[in-house]
């Protein structure tokens, strides 16, 4: 690529989610130079989307302990431990600082506190709400307003590229590709001596998911190409609710929160039978894993494409004003949620695994930082908690802060647009692979797997490897995310494979039992760097 502009700074947050902007704002708050880069709009990624909340023990009665173990279950024996305790005794302060930062979250009529509801795997009501059904976006809103206020400098519409590093091997910036942003236009760079990974998840993998177009694994991509360690990548999680539009549907597909089953719909089949209860103790409201494979499992015995929530006691008033935004898009498609049960279907949502890191959200390449959901902290084992994702970007993100803040200052690198020494030239897929992953991946690595359709993945992959002697696709924002796309696909499916056992959200139909014996242990995986 062409070399082009430069900018320097303590601090490069790559990403605008609830992790990225809290990274920034406590970056910046503590002195640091910080430019946040974002690959589309700053309120553009996964945060928005949020519906059912964000899990703190706010509630009387409710204690981090109990959190702590609501947690350690659903992620089938393979949390940090450390890591949750960290998670869940620091969350309540962090909603609280939240607040002050401007973001309104529903309240009681009744008593005026924080509104709070359930979703699968609490034992109890621990979900503080905002809008309803719109959480993510008011948390968005507050942020970007924040950082806004703050007159921190962004770039937007900047795809990641790379990770530089320094000669003695430590993060020195990131390379990016910049589109319609007047003088940062064409390939440039950051340069810091801290980055901070906050890319979001990895959703567009698979065909259908409740992630919108933009999540496709750059930040796990770019840490694999700079030898950072990634774990735990077979736990997608399929969120067991997202409103069904018929066979084969592609891309961003509407979710329908938990938290709907939370104040009391049930899951029905076509006959309106409740088949969770007797399956578990929490029926609907087990924990995610085990009611996608309830409902996988009433769709292969009946022949069906999908289940139903049936909420219609809800009425039309809790509807409004409880669920508008599930509401609007369940009539927008031609579904009345007050009137008739709604069809539903798993499809992916969370990436469990992600960079690793450890509790500072360092990585293990010195200078490179992860939070959020791009992030591997240990917090979510086989199978993340309902609602702790947002929480997760929080907590971790004013941790990186704090580390970054204790850290000397390095002498930022020099400005140099003609110092571009980390961005190469990598072989590029056309566009259109992104949707020949997306197949293969669907089929063969989606809530089912076996070593055969695992197989058949790693093959089909091969064959989408981009041809490193054929004609180059032009490098751009389409092509780079293919690139992505296929290198964390690759990724997946080999630990998918590995992993002999069913746990968590990881479900091997040849495998049918969790092996405690073999397989409590996480799969990790580091490539030799090719970038920096
Ligand atoms: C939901 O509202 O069901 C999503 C909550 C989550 O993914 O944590």
């Amino acid at each position: 690529p062409r070399s082009g502009w430069a900018i320097a700074a303590d601090v490069v947050v790559v990403g605008s989610g609830v992790a990225g902007l809290t990274a920034a704002l406590r970056c910046a708050a503590s002195g640091r130079k910080t430019v946040i880069v974002t690959k589309a709009r700053l309120d553009a990624g996964s945060t928005r989307w949020a519906q059912g909340g964000i899990a703190a023990a706010l509630g009387e009665g409710d204690t981090p302990g109990q959190h702590l173990d609501d947690t350690l279950v659903a992620g089938a024996g393979l949390c940090d431990e450390e890591a949750v305790r960290t998670l869940v005794t620091e969350g309540p302060d962090a909603v609280r600082r939240l607040i002050a930062a401007g973001a309104r979250f529903d309240t009681s009529a009744e008593t005026g506190r924080i509104a709070l509801t359930r979703e699968g795997g609490h034992h109890r009501r621990r979900i503080a709400h905002a809008g309803g059904d719109a959480t993510g976006a008011e948390i968005s809103r507050a942020l970007v307003a924040a950082v806004r206020d703050a007159g921190i400098e962004t770039v937007e519409n900047a795809l990641v590229l790379d990770l530089l590093k320094d000669a003695g091997g430590h993060a020195a910036g990131v390379s990016l590709h910049v589109m319609g942003e007047g003088r940062h236009d064409g390939v440039g760079a950051v340069h810091a001596p801290a980055v901070v990974l906050a890319t979001g998840g990895m959703g567009q993998v698979f065909s259908a998911t409740t992630n919108p177009s933009v999540s496709t694994g750059d930040g796990v991509a770019l840490a694999l190409r700079a030898g950072a360690e990634v774990s735990d990548l077979e736990f997608v999680q399929f969120h067991p609710t997202v409103l069904y539009l018929g066979p084969g549907s592609e891309g961003q597909q509407p979710l329908v929160s938990e938290a709907v089953r939370g104040e009391g719909a049930h899951l029905v089949d076509a006959d309106g039978e409740r088949f969770m209860v007797g399956q578990h103790e929490l029926a609907e409201l087990a924990p995610r894993d085990i009611v996608a494979k309830g409902i996988m499992r009433r769709m292969r015995e009946r022949g069906a494409d999908c289940m139903y929530l049936d909420a219609r006691h809800f009425g039309a008033r809790m509807w409004q004003e409880r669920f508008p935004t599930i509401l609007a898009a369940c009539r927008a498609h031609g579904i009345d949620p007050v009137t008739e049960p709604v069809p539903v279907a798993p499809a992916a949502h969370y990436a469990s695994g992600g960079v690793r890191t450890d509790l500072a959200g360092r990585t293990t390449v010195p200078g490179l930082y992860a939070c959020g959901e791009v992030a591997c902290t240990g917090v979510h084992g086989a199978n993340r908690l309902a609602s702790n994702s947002l929480l997760e970007g929080l907590v971790f993100a004013e941790r990186i802060a704090a580390d970054i803040a204790r850290t000397p200052v390095r002498t930022p690198a020099p400005a140099d647009p003609g110092d571009l020494a980390g961005t190469r030239t990598v072989p590029l897929p056309p566009a259109e692979a992104r949707y020949a992953i997306q197949r293969t991946m669907t089929a063969g690595a989606g809530v089912l797997r076996s070593a055969e359709s695992l197989a058949r993945a790693v093959e089909e992959l091969a064959a989408l490897a981009p041809d490193e002697t054929g004609k180059p696709a032009e490098p751009g924002v389409e092509t780079w995310e293919a690139a992505n796309l296929h290198l964390v696909a690759g990724v997946l499916v080999a630990a998918a494979l590995r992993r002999t056992e069913t746990r968590g959200c990881h479900w091997r139909e040849d495998h049918p039992e969790r092996d405690d014996d073999s397989w409590r242990r996480h799969l990790v995986v580091a490539l030799r760097p090719t970038a920096g």
